[in-house]
């Protein structure tokens, strides 16, 4: 008999004795504050997947032998509701999300899910916390799920137990300025045949000393490169676009193909869909060279680059170092101050504007 899956009317919730006073919306950074509650779900091979529980946001027990904390047996996902000027919430496009979660997971060899009933316990997690979701463009709930094997056993087969849980995390802008990027082609992210294209901590990991060097020198992340023609890749949180005058003279939005190395971002799909719903100049998914970057920076092609990703969202890219120089990449001729190029601008304020309800989209699912 097939084994129970996720079932959303099974849902138990049980409410916080101290609720937590909200933090003032101003002071909201990425990630560094949690909501009152938080959703787990149990999984084991044997009896399947157990009734969903919301309960209040606090420490896991979990075995010290776990294969998430041995074997790195760990997927993750980030998606975001956002406050609409009238008070209603939306999740925006939450299933490519859970489609991509599903995919990282079986990658590492965790169980199925029902997508759909897992949805609807998220969705009633931020009913929950609904007065933690914050207000006004720049600001919203980020939506953290985690999938961790927790079978305790160090055998290096697969975790027979499982616990698939979700908390919340209220943010303001996450970089809300241009950012300066230093291109590493001495180390990679990810490789061929590699795991570059699914949401695993363990891709993050290694990421972390490499980043922090940067950081030391001054640049916010780094743009990966790889191989010896050094195929622009991404960057530390985000897809990486440029718009420019490629070499045939034509102007053309470019970001890096789903080739297995990159994350197939959620922002990076809804940018590129946008873009080719205008149809005002070509939109390719294909492999670019830094060398080929650098010379359209020299003759003055490059128009503009830009970050994407749901923690940022969209944020422009003013300077990349290479090979021993910073190249400075025009943001607004027009505007020495500006923070965003002028397409970067118009992507994300078309953006904003479906996350944020202001025009209707398809792409929302509200609560
Ligand atoms: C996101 O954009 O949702 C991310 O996962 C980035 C995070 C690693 C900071």
């Amino acid at each position: 008999m097939a084994k129970p899956n996720i079932d959303a009317s099974k849902l138990t919730i049980t409410l916080i004795q101290t609720p937590k006073e909200l933090k003032d919306q101003s002071t909201l950074k990425f990630g560094d504050y949690f909501t009152d509650h938080m959703l787990c779900i149990k999984y084991t091979e044997e009896n399947g997947w157990e009734a969903p529980e919301i309960k209040p946001y606090g420490p896991l027990a979990i075995d010290p032998a776990a294969y998430a904390l041995n074997y790195s047996v760990q997927a993750f996902e980030g998606t975001k509701a956002y406050r609409a000027a009238d008070g209603t919430i939306n999740l925006f496009r939450p299933q490519k999300n859970l489609e991509r979660l599903a995919s990282s997971s079986q990658r590492i060899m965790l169980p199925e899910f029902d997508q759909e009933q897992f949805l609807e316990c998220i969705k009633e997690l931020i009913k929950v916390d609904q007065r933690f979701v914050p207000h006004g463009h720049g600001y919203s709930m980020y939506v953290r799920p985690n999938f961790i094997g927790t079978e305790p056993n160090l055998n290096l087969a697969y975790s027979r137990e499982a616990l698939l849980y979700v908390y919340l995390s209220p943010v303001g802008p996450y970089f809300p300025r241009t950012v300066r990027l230093y291109a590493n082609a001495t180390e990679a992210r990810a490789w061929p045949g590699g795991v570059g294209n699914y949401k695993l901590g363990g891709n993050y990991a290694p990421a972390l000393r490499p980043a922090k060097d940067v950081n030391n020198r001054g640049y916010d992340q780094i743009l990966w490169l790889l191989g010896d023609d050094h195929y622009v890749t991404e960057v530390g949180t985000m897809n990486f676009f440029i718009f420019w005058v490629n070499a045939d003279g034509e102007k053309e939005l470019v970001t890096a193909p789903l080739d297995g190395i990159i994350l197939p971002g959620v922002t990076r799909d809804s940018l590129l869909e946008l873009a080719r719903r205008w149809g005002e100049f070509k939109v390719s998914e294909r492999k670019i060279t830094m060398p080929e970057v650098i010379t359209a920076i020299e003759e003055g092609r490059l128009l503009e680059a830009f970050g994407a990703g749901t923690a940022c969202i969209v944020c422009s890219v003013s300077e990349v170092f290479y090979q021993g120089k910073d190249h400075v990449i025009p943001v607004d001729p027009t505007d020495p101050d500006a923070v965003y190029g002028p397409l970067t601008k118009r992507l994300r304020a078309e953006l904003l504007d479906a996350q944020y309800a202001v025009t209707p989209s398809s792409w929302n699912v509200p609560l």
